[in-house]
């Protein structure tokens, strides 16, 4: 009988073991906890089909960006949910808009603890639901959604946001929301560009988190999932056009271009591990077929280990928590 020379056992022997030779650490600081900050509301809201998340008031909020400080986490990325939806979707650029008032008041709560980040794309705000404005034929009119993008993302800058993050997909959103900080002396303002982003079945909950009124899909916009190539087309595109940091999103099911894009640049590479990732797990753990804090915790470690710096995820906040209790 032969016995093996080899042993890849004697590492993985005791806790101890495993933790000296582990290859990926995840920290709070490479978390970012997306939030969802509703207009005119006195009451929390939950969302059925994200368990745990919540569709927060202004004061809610900022309980929530005071414990992303206590918890190290490395920012939040807010969404805002007017009261009224247009067909140019102008409360995007309406300095007492909600997504800009609930940038304004978590730089008041956190300064420069925490990074005050903003989705910066219409679809929240238009009543057609789409990222961007239509022509006279109903199309996404890429051109003229740019000059609007611009605006925002300025505005976004005065509200206090450290990061915008332009997630629409239209060609050339970097360059012009780049010029434009510029222009208007925020120089310093990061872009954080969603520049691999896929039309994805997983966005599913997250249509509820923001009730959105899109009906339709944002196919000519958002990449076929068919495509792996593209993203690092777009990746580089958008580096060109000025972003310093770049994001593939959704996260599970593109962990290959996660690998691609974060050997191919060397910007910080950020994923998004969205709601139909958490939807998932949620449902399962609900059901009792899976063990949910695990589940939760090799999702985060694997998204880390394909090659993103930055986790953007829901369960930041709970993860956070589990690893200052190790
Ligand atoms: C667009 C946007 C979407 C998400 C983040 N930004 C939805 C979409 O493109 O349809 C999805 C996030 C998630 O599913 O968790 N502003």
């Amino acid at each position: 009988m032969s016995f093996p020379t080899d042993r890849p056992r004697r590492l993985r022997s005791s806790p101890a073991m495993r933790r000296l030779v582990a290859e990926t650490h995840v920290q709070p600081s490479q978390l970012v906890l997306p939030m969802f900050v509703a207009e005119g509301r006195t009451e929390v809201r939950a969302i059925s089909s994200m368990p745990g998340v919540v569709q927060h008031t202004r004061d809610s909020a900022r309980r929530a960006y005071a414990e992303a400080v206590e918890l190290g986490l490395g920012g939040v990325m807010l969404f805002g949910l007017p009261e009224r939806k247009d067909a140019q979707g102008s409360g995007a650029l309406d300095p007492d808009g909600i997504l800009n008032v609930a940038l304004a008041d978590a730089r008041a709560e956190v300064g420069d603890d925490l990074l005050v980040m903003a989705d910066l794309c219409l679809d929240e705000f238009t009543d057609h639901g789409h990222c961007g404005v239509l022509d006279d034929r109903g199309r996404v009119d890429n051109d003229t959604t740019l000059g609007l993008y611009a605006q925002m993302g300025v505005v976004q800058a005065e509200s206090g946001a450290h990061v915008v993050a332009p997630s629409g997909m239209m060609d050339g959103q970097v360059g012009v929301i780049r010029a434009a900080l510029d222009e208007a002396g925020h120089d310093e303002t990061v872009i954080l560009a969603y520049a691999a982003k896929y039309a994805s079945a997983f966005y599913g909950p997250f249509r509820e988190a923001v009730d959105s009124s899109l009906q339709g899909d944002r196919k000519t916009y958002q990449q076929d999932p068919a495509n792996g190539r593209e993203a690092i087309r777009e990746v580089l595109l958008d580096i060109e056009e000025g972003a310093d940091m770049v994001m593939v999103k959704p996260a599970l099911s593109y962990l290959d271009l996660i690998a691609d894009v974060r050997a191919a640049v060397d910007v910080p590479v950020a994923a998004y591990n969205i709601s139909g990732e958490l939807a998932m797990v949620e449902a399962a753990a609900a059901n009792g077929w899976i063990d949910r804090e695990r589940a939760i915790d090799e999702i985060i470690v694997s998204i880390r280990r394909a090659g993103a710096d930055v986790v953007l995820t829901y369960w930041a906040t709970e993860v956070a928590t589990r690893l200052r209790a190790q």
